[in-house]
């Protein structure tokens, strides 16, 4: 018996996000022999600038230093790209910390955290070790996000405290703005909740075409946090920088409780330099779109169903049963890992829904890869 708190020592190791399930390559370091299409990733990798920038730095500057000074270069680099002003930008370890450090200022034992579900499970992981209860709005069968704000909207009791919303969401769909909005009008009445926005795919593959944020509407509701990430458009994940948008009042909150060297030297320089060069991430960008269109036209010709996407992942769907191991046959998924193609495994993830049964979340990829990967499931399908 440790001495953890009770609600710890209770989690399944995979309700603090440790184990990542139905993805290989979370055992895997990469290799360009395998297609790393499971952990929407940016496989295209960052602009070479970002990485002249890192040399530089190490050789010009050098890591022996604390860096207070780096952080409001970074968020004043941040909040040019955003269009927001510095006051407004809280620089942290990657999206992921930065919803923890939300947990860690808001939420108290008996408060309600308002979500849509499934969803991206840090913050509600934290909610729970802070005593705050989840208030689930279920994603539709189709996966279509139009009316998941109208839900959570009838779902605002006196003790929600935050209103939680992944745009695009964690399955690829986009939520209109104007829900968002119709949300946060709604929380400017009693109990008035904090409505945090995760941005973390906002400036994926379809932007600017049909991306569209809610960090201009700072100065009307300055309940609203939005959160984004480096680790996805800018392909910097290892880096592991994000930041969160809001009110002056919140970014000072956070940076009260953060520390002032908590975000590396490399990962700021990573940053401003993926900021600098927006050409590189444009043409990622159409890669990406182009080559999501090839797979989702190929999946389709093979009978596979395909869902919409507005980022640079999407969902697809198997017939059903032939995706998992059975008794006396491999599944689809387990002879793509043996040819070194790796896609997430939806459908071992969510234990208390089936609404992932026989899906797979696929990463856009290099164009090569794509093929292998078309090519290698059409002998595999032969077998089903
Ligand atoms: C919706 C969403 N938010 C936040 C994150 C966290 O990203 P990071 O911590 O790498 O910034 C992810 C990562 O997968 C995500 O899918």
């Amino acid at each position: 018996m440790g001495k953890e708190k009770a609600v710890v020592e209770k989690a399944a190791m995979s309700d603090g996000g440790h184990i990542i399930t139905g993805a290989q390559s979370i055992f895997e370091a990469p290799d360009p022999e395998k297609a790393r299409f499971d952990l929407n990733e940016n496989i295209f990798g960052p602009s070479p600038k970002v990485k002249a920038a890192i040399k530089n730095f190490v050789d010009d500057v050098g890591v022996q230093w604390y860096n207070a000074w780096m952080r409001k270069q970074c968020a004043e680099v941040i909040a040019d790209y955003a269009e927001v002003k510095t006051k407004n930008v809280f620089v942290c370890n990657g999206s992921a910390e930065t919803l923890v450090v939300i947990a860690e200022v808001f939420l108290e034992p008996g408060d309600e955290l308002l979500t849509f579900y499934p969803t991206y499970r840090v913050l509600l992981n934290y909610s729970k070790i802070y005593g705050s209860n989840i208030v689930k709005v279920h994603h539709e069968k189709d996966f279509n996000a139009d009316n998941l704000p109208r839900k959570i909207i009838d779902k605002i009791s006196l003790k929600t405290k935050i209103i939680y919303m992944v745009n695009p969401t964690s399955f690829g769909a986009r939520v209109p703005r104007d829900e968002i909005i119709a949300v946060l009008e709604k929380s400017q009445e009693p109990p008035n909740p904090l409505v945090v926005v995760d941005e973390a795919y906002y400036d994926c593959a379809t932007y600017p075409f049909s991306n569209k944020t809610v960090a201009d509407l700072l100065e009307k509701y300055d309940n609203l946090i939005v959160t984004r990430t480096f680790s996805k458009s800018f392909a910097l994940a290892g880096l592991r920088i994000g930041y969160a948008i809001s009110s002056r009042h919140n970014t000072e909150s956070f940076n009260k409780l953060f520390s002032p060297l908590g975000v590396s030297s490399i990962a700021y320089v990573g940053a401003m330099a993926a900021l600098g060069d927006p050409g590189y991430y444009e043409e990622v960008r159409r890669k990406v779109e182009s080559n999501k269109a090839y797979l989702a036209e190929e999946l389709v010709r093979m009978g596979i169903e395909v869902f919409p996407s507005y980022t640079n992942f999407f969902l697809a769907k198997f017939s059903e049963g032939i995706l998992n191991d059975n008794d006396n046959r491999k599944g689809v998924w387990t002879r793509l890992v043996k040819e070194g193609i790796y896609i997430r495994n939806k459908s071992v993830m969510y234990s208390d829904s089936n609404l992932c049964q026989d899906m797979v979340r696929i990463t856009v990829g290099e164009r090569d890869d794509c093929e292998r990967l078309i090519d290698k499931l059409e002998k595999i399908l032969k077998d089903f």
